[in-house]
């Protein structure tokens, strides 16, 4: 039997996603590095080779937040490349764009557009992108989220027919004694430390509920499936509380 999806298509019209991350945007990095111990970093690089593997030319980084994934490709890529990051917190992308300054003073790297705006609405022409990647932003899109559906269908609107999206995201482990480590960690420490560091109680409380109660591996690949692209890899990350998806737009 399939999974249930229960909460794609409820109603939180009320919810007031945007507004955290410019509550958080100050401290996001910071508790980010500590939550993850640091691994955070190393699974961005991860994502970047796999999205550069096949040589698109035109990526497209979705929830870009404060740019880690985008400077990520920007490092690695050759100078041809287009790289456009997309969010729709001008906080976060304001902490990007400063990131990005900083970096291409020091070094030369491609060009990035930072761009504002909804995944549910997206400003792109049919099939743009050879590749598209999502880190830690594709359970904003489709967690209790009543626009699931939409963000999904603009992804792959924006994707060229055989391009790859590349989602790195949280996952509940397959190990119920991971699993219960693992909700233990998100129900405990991460609303309450990350409160304390962001000043966002609420924020932190909404980031650690959508990660402890978001979907496995396998269920994540099936809403894929579901909306149009074919799964080619995935790959358990930090005993699966992470995992690292390749589809393909069919
Ligand atoms: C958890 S952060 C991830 C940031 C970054 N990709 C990373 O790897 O750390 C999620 C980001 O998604 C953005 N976001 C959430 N829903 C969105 C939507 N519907 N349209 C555009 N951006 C959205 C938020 O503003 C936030 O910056």
């Amino acid at each position: 039997m399939g999974p249930e999806f229960s909460h794609m298509g409820d109603k939180r019209e009320d919810f007031p996603l945007q507004n955290y991350y410019s509550d958080i945007y100050k401290s996001y990095d910071r508790v980010n590095h500590i939550f993850t111990f640091g691994r955070d970093r190393h699974w961005r690089q991860k994502a970047a080779a796999k999205c550069l593997d096949a040589g698109p030319k035109q990526i497209l980084d979705l929830c870009t937040g404060t740019g880690d994934f985008v400077l990520e490709l920007a490092h690695r890529a050759q100078e041809n490349i287009q790289l456009t990051g997309y969010d729709f917190s001008p906080d976060m992308l304001a902490v990007g764009r400063e990131k990005y300054t900083r970096i291409s003073e020091l070094k030369e790297i491609p060009t990035i557009a930072f761009v504002e705006g909804d995944v549910g609405d997206m400003p792109f022409e049919d099939n743009r992108f050879d590749a598209i990647g999502i880190t830690f932003g594709i359970r904003n899109l489709v967690y209790e989220n009543s626009n699931a559906s939409r963000h999904l269908s603009e992804i792959s609107r924006v994707l060229r027919p055989g391009g790859e999206l590349i989602i790195l995201e949280s996952s509940r482990p397959d190990s119920s004694l991971w699993r219960f480590f693992n909700t233990l960690y998100l129900q405990l420490i991460l609303p309450y430390l990350g409160g304390m560091i962001s000043g966002n109680l609420k924020a932190y409380r909404y980031l650690a509920s959508s990660s402890k109660n978001y979907y496995s591996m396998g269920e994540m690949g099936t809403i894929l499936e579901e909306a149009g692209f074919e799964v080619t890899s995935g790959q358990p990350l930090f005993l699966g509380s992470v995992m690292l998806l390749v589809a393909n737009k069919k």
